[in-house]
């Protein structure tokens, strides 16, 4: 059974002997149900205890308006609770029928040029629309109502990956909602118009009623109201969530309730620490990014950042694959170890469960070259094998279920300033948001740390070490929690264009970077961006691109200074004592060697020791339990054979650690620490 204590709410938790959950999306709707006899057994034989049911299956169970046909889900749902797998029941709200968008067009999305977006694919609805809500809550509630305590119901799973392709719409309907979200938040329309800076170019509003979403305009628009319009597209869809999740509880009160997040680099849409607050259990899909050779460092930092959400964890790995999928450029095959290596990264920080895309690869439709852990080559195949394994080593550690993560060092983390940061007509388009905080993660995983990430509003001051990558704007709030940890004894590092912007993105007048003058006790005159693949020189060797500062001291001192580029001798890398603690800052864009080179200072600083020390590529983590027992997680991904230093009983191996264990190239290892 899936166990977790977030929010404490799985029936599961304290009964059942703790168990990983393992299995992953299951679309009946798509087969004969010959082929379900052969599922449910596959199933068993591959030990699957959690399935995902019924996401895209609206229009099977409702044909016409209230046309209501369950039957097939009792069916499968009957055989599914029979062979004791367990539930994970979809609201089937994800993608509306054609009948629905036929009969009500003007619930379909709409882009920022105005072009209406066709159903076809999948999340053809307007997340504003009242025709949408209105027939997604019938359909939840007949749900609740026929399943809600069912045998096996583990899990509920409102809609799916929502906003993932309808995040931003630009239609009337949501031009009307935004302003309600407008009122809401402003009162009167004078404040909007301070908020909003619009004594620029003539875009003063005398009503609200003149108010539109950021539609496509002749010039760079008003970034505030860009700002403001992500956080409405955000704050429509977990209002989607919120009512469908309100109908679960009330009909079927006991069953946790779920929406699948997308923390990935390549989606920013949703600010999930809002959202987090409103899941019983945080769940997420991650897909590795092909293209990308190192793609496992990106899986590192989502899962981190989801066990953030998760509040330390446990979280469940809601989605990803068993290996290709369909929608990059090239899709990469995972190579043979991949899937143990990716799905254990998961459960090492934090993941009390790992579930795929799909259980069994399409026959038709766009997604049918995507993998399933029963692939179209049947199961005498490396994929179903390599799942079959993965089961298996998540048995032999399901000890760690329910335990969390906790680091010394916090990254800061906001959606909000992502936007912000990403905005329009900035000083150059080389600061993109997630660069700094990837590239601090890395050098901290090559050290051999573990890092949480916070939001910046979180009470900073249990770290030792906190890193604030490129956070343009930011709260009051926030600065005062950074300058309480560093006056409590914490060392802060914060990152150029940070601190630039309020919540309305205006300047912080008085010299960058505004908000953290004082922390830092430095003052920025102007920034010098460098041109493209121009680079800069330090004193200390170090080298740097894309950015750098006209930066003066102002109780500051210099750590280093820039030998060449537009400011010789001006400095770069600063440090400021603060109370207890010190204030760090990076006024430049360091490779890779000094980002290293600067953490290590920053480690050696805040006095963080690693977990343990391993080469690049190797990776180390700590999950703990309440009663203090701990478990060493070791993750090889490079092609050498590596030695940690352990102590405690190999789990995956059960071979003794007396001193170090010994992880094969490509390998896993997990420790029950003594
Ligand atoms: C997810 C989605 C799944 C499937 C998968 C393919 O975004 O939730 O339904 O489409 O991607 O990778
Ligand atoms: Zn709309």
């Amino acid at each position: 059974m899936f166990s977790t204590r977030v929010r404490g709410r799985l029936p599961s938790a304290g009964q059942a002997p703790a168990r990983l959950a393992f299995g992953g999306d299951y679309n009946p709707e798509q087969w004969p149900a010959e082929v379900w006899d052969e599922d449910v057994r596959l199933m068993l034989e591959a030990g699957v205890d959690l399935v995902t049911v019924g996401v895209f299956s609206w229009a099977h169970l409702e044909v016409g308006p209230g046309d209501y046909r369950f039957a097939w889900l009792d069916d499968v749902l009957g055989r599914l609770t029979s062979a004791g797998i367990g539930i994970d029941l979809a609201t089937a709200t994800a993608s509306p029928p054609p009948w629905l968008s036929t009969l009500h067009p003007e619930m379909l999305p709409m882009t920022r040029e105005g072009t209406r977006l066709w159903p076809g694919g999948r999340q053809a609805f307007c997340p504003s629309s009242p025709i949408y809500r209105t027939y997604a809550a019938h359909l939840c509630r007949q749900l609740a109502e026929r399943y809600g305590d069912l045998d096996g119901l583990q899990l509920w799973h409102v809609g799916n990956e929502l906003g993932c392709h309808n995040a931003l719409c630009f239609c009337d309907v949501s031009a009307t909602a935004f302003r309600e979200w407008l009122r809401a938040r402003y009162g009167a329309v004078d404040a909007l118009n301070d908020a909003w800076g619009t004594a620029f170019w003539s875009q003063r509003y005398t009503d609200f009623e003149q108010v539109l979403p950021p539609r496509s305009a002749a010039a760079s628009g008003n970034p505030t109201q860009e700002l403001d319009f992500r956080r409405f597209s955000s704050d429509e869809l977990l209002a989607n969530y919120v009512a469908e999740r309100d109908i679960l509880h009330e009909v079927s009160p006991g069953v946790p309730v779920t929406t699948n997040f997308m923390v990935t680099e390549h989606i920013r849409e949703m600010d999930y620490w809002a959202w987090a607050r409103e899941v019983d259990v945080v769940s997420n899909d991650h897909y590795l990014v092909a293209a990308d050779p190192d793609s496992y460092r990106e899986l590192a930092f989502c899962a981190d950042l989801t066990r953030g959400l998760a509040g330390g964890g446990p979280w469940l790995l809601m989605e990803t694959s068993p290996s290709a999928v369909n929608w990059q450029p090239r899709n990469i095959a995972r190579r043979p170890g991949e899937l143990l290596r990716s799905a254990i990264q998961h459960v090492s920080r934090g993941a009390d469960g790992v579930l795929f895309f799909q259980w069994r690869a399409a026959r038709a439709g766009a997604e049918k070259f995507h993998a399933g852990i029963v692939p179209h080559a049947g199961t005498d195949t490396r994929v179903w094998r390599e799942a079959v394994e993965l089961r298996q080593v998540l048995d032999a550690v399901a000890e760690v279920a329910g335990s969390v993560v906790h680091n010394h060092v916090a990254i800061v983390f906001d959606w909000h300033a992502w936007w912000a940061c990403e905005l329009d007509s900035h000083p150059s388009v080389d600061v993109t948001y997630l660069d700094r905080a990837h590239a601090l993660h890395r050098s901290l995983t090559d050290a051999g740390v573990g890092v949480d990430l916070a939001h910046p509003e979180d009470d900073l001051s249990r770290y030792d070490l906190v890193l604030v990558p490129t956070l343009y704007s930011v709260t009051d709030t926030a600065v005062d929690r950074l300058l309480a940890a560093a006056e409590g004894g914490a060392t802060v590092l914060v990152t150029y264009f940070s601190g630039i912007v309020d919540e309305h993105d205006h300047i912080r007048l008085g010299g960058y970077p505004g908000a953290f003058r004082d922390l830092l006790g430095l003052r920025v005159e102007e920034f010098l961006p460098l041109r493209l693949g121009e680079t800069v020189e330090l004193s200390n060797g170090w080298t740097a691109d894309v950015w750098a500062e006209d930066l003066r001291l102002a109780g500051a001192e210099a750590l280093a200074t820039y030998v060449d580029g537009p400011a010789p001798g001006v400095p770069a890398i600063t440090r400021h004592t603060v109370g207890d603690g010190s204030a760090w800052y990076a006024a430049c864009r360091l490779d890779r060697a000094g980002c290293d080179g600067l953490v290590a200072m920053l480690l050696a600083e805040a006095d963080v020791a690693p977990i343990a020390v391993v080469p690049p590529g190797v990776e180390v983590t700590r999950r703990t339990a309440d009663d203090g027992q701990s478990w060493l997680f070791v993750v090889n991904h490079t092609d050498e054979d590596v030695v940690v230093e352990a102590h405690g009983l190999d789990l995956v191996e059960d071979r003794q650690a007396e001193g170090h264990v010994s992880v094969d190239a490509g390998r896993i290892a997990v420790i029950r620490e003594m």
